[in-house]
């Protein structure tokens, strides 16, 4: 079974590119751009150090500050395709924040023209498909998510395929972020944004109430709501579920009282994804073989979990139809 997992051709639609470096990555990286790293960033173990939600962000915001040009989006986008190819990972989705790499001196377009190149050369090595979307940060607020939007607007590329939002649910309203999303939206660029993580499921009714989009990032804590999981359903909204981060992150003390099954039987489209893997010490491929070992799911469950997130990708619709049937042959 181990094996078949592994085998199994997956996608993956909710990463965070900042949060996929590995540390060796960021010393290496910080290194070469004679960045002097925060020594309370790491662990003693060499992991990332973070104790809550806060303390993960913070963390999150303290690795990707190692970042100072092109070529190093270029190479954190190249590895962790890499990594995802090595776990059968057809096809990605990962956010990209231009907020984080402002934040480091580098512009729109070198960030996206780094990533470019990155996904180009994992497809030539590897034969893995990575997609961008770009995302605003929800605690540096509306106007900054507007500018986010307009930018990815005004600058359009192939790969950069959808707009999202992260960071801190408690901070403003979703309504509040309706413009931005609807500058993406307008602009046919299809949405997707975190609710239902650390707030509860009214967070996800704001979210398919009033923002324009089709996906939503965790959204686990629908589960409180009957109403809201049928909502989802003839909605057709599908959720990006990432059990290794909440349970990292204490939304569930352990894998039995995690609610993905739940969701799943009652007709919700879900995928399963790693979010920032090497803060919450987890992959795509370890999702899947976790979800098979606590769900109980067999081969035909996970491959239809795989077979949701394809249909629910952003992908342009030859390359998903292409990759739906990569899926199902196996
Ligand atoms: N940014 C990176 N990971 C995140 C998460 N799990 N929730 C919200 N924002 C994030
Ligand atoms: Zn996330």
């Amino acid at each position: 079974m181990l094996e078949q997992i592994l085998n199994l051709p997956k996608v993956e639609l909710h990463s965070h590119l900042e949060g996929t470096i590995k540390p060796h990555l960021v010393h290496q990286i910080a290194e070469r751009n004679s960045v002097t790293l925060n020594e309370s960033l790491f662990n003693n173990e060499g992991g990332y150090a973070w104790s809550n939600f806060a303390s993960f962000l913070d963390a999150y915001d303290g690795a990707s500050s190692c970042l100072k040009n092109k070529k190093d989006y270029r190479d954190i986008m190249y590895e962790y395709l890499k990594d995802c190819s090595y776990e059968n990972v057809i096809y990605l989705e990962t956010f990209i924040s231009p907020d984080h790499a402002a934040e480091c001196g580098i512009s729109y377009d070198d960030m996206i023209s780094g990533c470019v190149e990155g996904i180009d050369d994992a497809e030539n090595d590897f034969g893995i498909i990575g997609r961008i979307i770009v995302t605003c940060v929800r605690h540096l607020g509306p106007k900054q998510g507007i500018d986010v939007a307009q930018q990815m607007v005004d600058n359009p590329h192939p790969y950069v395929v959808g707009f999202g939002m992260g960071g801190d649910e408690l901070a403003f309203t979703l309504k509040d972020f309706a413009p931005a999303f609807n500058i993406a939206s307008n602009a046919n660029y299809p949405c997707t944004v975190h609710a239902g993580e650390i707030c509860g499921p009214e967070s996800v009714w704001d979210a398919i109430n009033h923002l324009p989009i089709s996906r939503i990032g965790h959204g686990v804590k629908s589960i409180e709501d009957a109403e809201l999981l049928n909502a989802l359903v003839k909605r057709n909204i599908h959720l990006e579920i990432s059990p290794g981060s909440n349970l990292a992150l204490s939304l569930y003390p352990n894998w039995s009282s995690h609610p993905l099954k739940l969701i799943m039987s009652k007709g919700v489209s879900i995928s399963l994804n790693s979010d920032d893997p090497p803060f919450f010490n987890t992959s795509v491929g370890l999702e899947y073989q976790n979800s098979a070992k606590h769900f109980d799911f067999g081969i035909e469950e996970l491959k239809s979990i795989s077979l949701m997130a394809m249909k629910a990708s952003f992908a342009d619709p030859d390359t998903k139809s292409r990759l739906l049937d990569k899926i199902s042959q196996f």
